[in-house]
């Protein structure tokens, strides 16, 4: 949507356009900020423009007017005094004229009380009489008060009737917090929510009625009204549980779409899946783009990290819709790129998950040797990790952590009160499939995967505790100490659960040609998503240098200092009887990892041994098989 308030100069253009732009969370624009510094030289000396002059300044604000139609619009406050000048504006099809008009008496009143306007007092005359009244547009009395006017141009049919830029499909949590978040952006929003009797009716028009301060924020019940109100090419955003669900959606939209129209999947499906659909689409030649989205209600609201993949060209169609929604980096950058082909964004989506799941699991497990190993209160373990943070360890779910330590209900701490029963909705174990399938090691996050499975099966362990009397015991050792070597276990882990992470996503990105910028991948997840820290900060550098963190000169350095640290938190924990499933299988990791000699050779001979399934030779550079005659 582009309005363009017009009028002679003391009109009241900048007044009513920000108002204008307040209302409609629309961004707004003055002309005369857009004046070569020629033109503000000749008015300030009072002297006119000539439509030479001002040539140059219209075709600037015509190429400005199409990227703002492109991230959903904007309001411009522009004089436009003669209609060759409007029809220079006319690049955009649909515009919103508001024209302000007023006596010569009124105006130069205005102008007389503006202070340091370089517009000087004396010009009105002549722009009073370069102005070509307009046939078309909304006039306005500049004698009435700006919010009167505003009210007025609320009024007009063609602002309540535009076409949405964007719309959004599913009114959970997510859908409803980035439908939010596109309208707080001035992007024009539609939303869309299956009608089930008695379950599920009316939930989008009630939220768009129950948000009007969101004027552009349309809701609809009704599947082909709500599709007909979306501006060409259709971008439908949808934000729907994954699975069987994404493809009846899909279905059911495709008869109702045209070429070129953009359907995103914002949800977490699985990339398999979403290649399929990207394919099967890309035939009828409908664009899908997959993308992951993370944060979180919070981030869905205030500003998600997102990972689109799929097809460049639809991407670039939606990149200046996402980028004004997206969190933002250190430096202001858009925390959403993208990220490649098929699948891709969902993938690394899943990738990102899977580490979130371990990046919890460590901090249990940190907590749980904290509460019962070093007996610190829930408020002593959350003061210690709160320092944590402002010593190099800042992460988004050590602040949430640190937080949900001191919440109390009644006399008990809340987190007293929660049942020790971890759910999962899925990434985390496509994750360990996908790893698997592709032969790469992953046990650090793996066993995050299976502490959640061990803590959901509840009944069994408490029979099991019962049976071993299992208790965890305290440590005897000094806790200042202790507490050093568990902030550097802690620290170790977090660098090994990035470095399989990016590593399953390089060993598949070199399988499949997806070509994925690392670098770029952890700058995106800098900000808005769940596992954003001053670790992911620093690794966007890292990456530059290579494509393994373990290879980089400063993790290297800060391995050779924490191993032993992390080795001995381990061994203490497990005579203590803790479990500590992420930092043991870190450990074993980075230690297999690191080695040039480990005890493979006694596994292939003993699969010789059995069946002769042979061995290559140290001494052998051919990597040649043997088989060993073992009896003899
Ligand atoms: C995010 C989260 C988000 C969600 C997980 C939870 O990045 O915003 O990862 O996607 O919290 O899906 O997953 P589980 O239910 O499997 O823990």
């Amino acid at each position: 949507m582009i309005i363009i308030v017009t009028g002679v100069s003391g009109s009241g253009k900048t007044t009513l356009g920000s108002l204008l732009a307040k209302k409609l969370r629309l961004p707004f624009f003055d002309a005369d900020d857009f004046h070569p510094p020629a033109n503000i030289q000749k008015m300030s000396m009072g002297i006119p423009l000539t439509d030479q002059d001002r040539l140059p300044w219209l075709e600037h604000l015509a190429d400005s007017m199409l990227q703002w139609e492109n991230s959903g619009g904007g309001i411009l406050a522009c004089s436009a005094l003669r209609e060759n000048y409007r029809e220079t504006l006319q690049v955009v099809p649909k515009i919103i004229w508001l024209h302000l008009k007023g006596s010569k008496e009124l105006l130069h009143e205005r102008m007389n009380n503006r202070e340091g306007h370089y517009m000087k007092p004396g010009l009105l005359d002549s722009q009073l009489e370069t102005w070509e009244e307009p046939e078309y547009g909304m006039h306005l009395d500049v004698s009435k008060t700006p919010e009167t006017l505003l009210e007025e141009v609320m009024q007009l049919d063609e602002i309540n009737a535009c076409e949405s830029h964007f719309g959004v499909i599913g009114m959970g949590v997510m859908g409803k917090s980035l439908a939010l978040n596109l309208a707080e952006n001035g992007i024009p929003t539609a939303v869309y929510n299956r009608h089930v009797p008695g379950k599920e009716e009316k939930i989008a028009s009630t939220f768009a009625t129950t948000n009007q301060e969101f004027p552009l924020l349309k809701g609809f019940d009704n599947l082909e009204a709500f599709i007909g109100s979306l501006a060409k090419p259709r971008k439908i955003l949808l934000m729907i549980p994954a699975g069987a669900v994404i493809d009846q959606q899909i279905q059911q939209l495709e008869p109702m779409l045209e070429k070129g129209d953009i359907i995103i999947d914002g949800g977490n499906s699985f990339f398999e899946d979403s290649t399929r659909r990207f394919r099967a689409l890309s035939e009828k030649e409908l664009h899908y783009i997959p993308m992951g989205v993370s944060g979180g209600e919070e981030g869905a609201r205030k500003g998600p990290s997102m990972m689109p993949g799929g097809n460049k060209e639809a991407y670039d169609i939606i990149a200046p819709y996402l980028k004004k929604i997206a969190a933002k980096d250190a430096s202001g950058k858009a925390c959403v790129s993208f990220i490649g082909p098929d699948g891709s964004g969902h993938f690394i989506k899943m990738v990102h998950n899977s580490i979130e799941y371990a990046e919890m699991q460590v901090l249990a497990e940190t907590v749980h040797l904290m509460k019962y190993g070093l007996k610190l209160s829930y408020p002593e373990i959350s003061k210690i990790m709160k320092s944590w943070g402002t010593e190099g360890l800042k992460s988004y779910l050590l602040d949430i952590t640190v937080e949900i330590l001191t919440v109390k209900e009644g006399k008990n701490f809340l987190l007293d009160l929660i049942l020790d029963k971890a759910e999962q909705k899925g990434t985390g174990g496509w994750s360990l499939t996908t790893a698997l399938k592709y032969h790469v090691p992953y046990s650090p996050l793996s066993e995050a995967v299976t502490a959640r499975l061990l803590s959901s099966q509840k009944e069994d362990r408490e029979e099991l505790a019962g049976l071993y009397s299992h208790r965890f015991g305290a440590f005897a050792e000094d806790k200042v100490i202790l507490l050093e070597k568990l902030k550097n276990a802690y620290t170790l882990t977090r660098i090994i659960n990035h470095e399989v992470g990016f590593n399953l996503m390089h060993q598949v990105s070199e399988q499949e040609n997806w070509n994925l910028d690392f670098s770029e991948i952890s700058r995106i997840w800098t900000n808005g998503c769940i596992i954003r820290s001053s670790l992911m900060e620093n690794m966007t550098g890292l990456f530059k240098e290579n494509s393994s963190l373990l290879k980089t000169k400063a993790i290297k350095t800060k391995v050779k200092e924490l191993r032993f640290d992390l080795a001995y938190i381990i061994g203490l924990g497990l005579q203590h009887a803790y479990a500590l499933p992420v930092m043991s299988a870190a450990a074993n990791y980075l230690f297999g990892r690191i080695t040039s000699d480990s005890s493979a050779n006694l596994i292939q001979a003993q699969r010789d041994f059995f069946g002769a399934h042979t061995f290559q030779r140290k001494e052998d550079p051919t990597g040649g098989y043997y088989h060993s005659d073992w009896k003899n």
